[in-house]
């Protein structure tokens, strides 16, 4: 499918439909007007009968309308005309998308990018905004071994923008949006697998594979076990002795061509391929989600997908924690005393708490790069989705500068987080009488004391920690993976790189 940016003369294009807004009280939106002008009041006539009122959720298709070249015209209500804000646009675009999916148009003209929102969204955004919905409410999750049975039509998508002067910087914002959607698709394809399929080796062998085509910009490196053993990374390993699927860490170097901003940013991602809680087992009830406890490494990927896309001018370290948290007579069981890479030691109470034993070995093994700033990226725990739900991810720091930049990057892309505390209050709830720390939390507030643990292993950098457990993915009916915050982070990267438009 493809995307182009046009400023047309709506009326001759010859299309298979024109995507225009309407507001409430008959009002039409600018691309409205110009279609009603040229074709003598034809639209006002028809809103006029009454079967559309410009309400959100209405929508009414219109065919052969006289001197107008393009064979559909498809009205979407818009609601109040001075009350649109970004959630209410991405609904209006959901919508058309949902009518355009089910007829056979293959090309299309989208004008909706002329309806005013309240936030002041200035053209960059609305292309960017208008791109990566779109590309959201047309994916679908591939089927294991079945052909694609429900084939798109659509394979055109132009944007219409009203000024040609708006040209260069929606064609820039394109060129953006495809990139960060080339990220987010990957990302949700790869957590979408199953974890039979999508195991520690495939996972992290993934590396390889995606950045052959940027092999100028990209190194890979890929840890197992035995050289893990060297590192005596034992925390990590831990965690992936009851499984079959030896545990795998990817480490992908990026190095832009011509570094503006001389940082070094390392992502580490979690990568539970299947996380069955190991002997402290789960409850069976929608145990099969465990298999998206690998969401963190699949964004991680996609981030750099993103970065190199657009050759950012950075330098980013990439690394995939990846292992299977299983039961088997060589399980780690509770009781048991790891010592980390770091050379802390750790009583395990809790097998299921097995993430921040994983992280906590990856984000000692990443001081190596001397990187200023390290974002762990989480599907890390329960208690994140009961503090702050399923829309908003959770967001801790020990650099009041890095919790402006990812909040500036949140705003911009409406990638939700919110900051929660490390107080040294938490602390006590983390001892052990035998090691340095235990990997459970005692009392509450249990996505702040697994926060609290990885920063033991985090003091050498600014260092951010987003746990995604509520936000990764979606259950119930839209089962699937969202691809978060693969947005919310490459727009960091663009903020670091100096490419924002705002
Ligand atoms: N991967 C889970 C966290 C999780 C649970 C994410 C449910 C999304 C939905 C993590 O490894 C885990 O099991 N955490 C435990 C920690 C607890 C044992 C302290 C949790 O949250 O229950
Ligand atoms: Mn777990
Ligand atoms: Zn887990």
């Amino acid at each position: 499918m493809n995307f182009f940016i046009k400023n047309c003369s709506l009326d001759k294009e010859k299309t298979d439909c024109i995507v225009v807004g309407i507001f409430n009280f008959y009002q039409l939106s600018v691309s409205a007007k110009h279609l009603d002008k040229c074709s003598n009041g034809y639209i006002k006539n028809i809103i006029k009968l009454g079967d559309i009122k410009g309400e959100i959720g209405e929508t009414l298709m219109l065919y052969n309308v006289p001197q107008i070249f393009s064979k559909r015209i498809l009205l979407i209500g818009c609601g109040d005309k001075n009350n649109i804000n970004i959630l209410i646009f991405k609904k209006i675009l959901k919508n058309t998308i949902n009518i355009l999916k089910k007829i056979s148009v293959k090309n299309i003209i989208c004008s909706l990018i002329d309806i005013n929102i309240s936030d002041q969204y200035n053209i960059y955004w609305l292309i960017r905004v208008t791109v990566l919905a779109i590309r959201e409410n047309l994916y679908k999750i591939i089927k294991i071994n079945k052909k694609d049975s429900n084939h798109l039509n659509l394979n055109l998508i132009t944007l219409n923008i009203l000024k040609e002067n708006d040209f260069f910087i929606a064609q820039t914002s394109l060129k953006h949006a495809l990139a960060i959607d080339r990220g987010i698709s990957y990302a949700k394809n790869l957590s979408n697998l199953p974890p039979n399929i999508c195991n520690p080796l495939y996972l992290s062998h993934q590396a390889q594979k995606i950045f052959k085509k940027y092999k100028k910009n990209i190194t890979v490196d890929i840890i197992d076990f035995i050289e893990m053993k060297n590192l005596k990374m034992n925390a990590y390993l831990a965690v992936g002795d009851g499984a079959k699927n030896k545990p795998f860490m990817s480490v992908i170097k990026y190095s832009g061509n011509n570094i503006i901003n001389k940082k070094v940013i390392a992502l580490v991602g979690k990568g539970l391929t299947f996380d069955s809680g190991g002997i402290s087992i789960k409850p069976s009830l929608n145990m099969d989600e465990m298999k998206y406890d690998m969401c963190g490494a699949a964004a991680v990927y996609g981030i750099l997908i993103m970065a190199a896309e657009l050759q950012l001018p950075l330098t980013i370290i990439g690394i995939i924690a990846s292992c299977e948290n299983m039961i088997g007579s060589n399980s780690f069981r509770p009781g048991d005393v790891l010592t980390t890479m770091s050379g802390r030691t750790v009583e395990v109470l809790n097998t299921d708490a097995e993430g921040r034993l994983v992280l906590s070995d990856a984000l000692t093994y990443v001081e190596r790069f001397s990187p200023n700033i390290v974002i762990d990226i989480a599907t890390l725990t329960g208690a994140c989705v009961t503090a702050l739900g399923e829309s908003v991810s959770g967001l801790f720091t020990n650099s009041e500068d890095l919790a402006k930049e990812l909040n500036r990057a949140s705003q911009q892309t409406d990638d939700k987080i919110w900051r929660l505390p490390l107080f040294l209050e938490y602390q006590k709830q983390l001892s052990s009488d035998i090691a340095d720390l235990s990997n459970i939390g005692k009392g509450k507030a249990g996505a702040i004391t697994a926060a609290f643990f990885l920063s033991y292993f985090t003091r050498k950098y600014n260092w951010a920690h987003l746990d995604i457990a509520g936000t990764a993915w979606k259950s119930g009916k839209n089962k699937g993976a969202t691809g978060r915050p693969v947005e919310l982070l490459s727009q960091f990267l663009l903020n670091q790189s100096n490419y924002t438009y705002s």
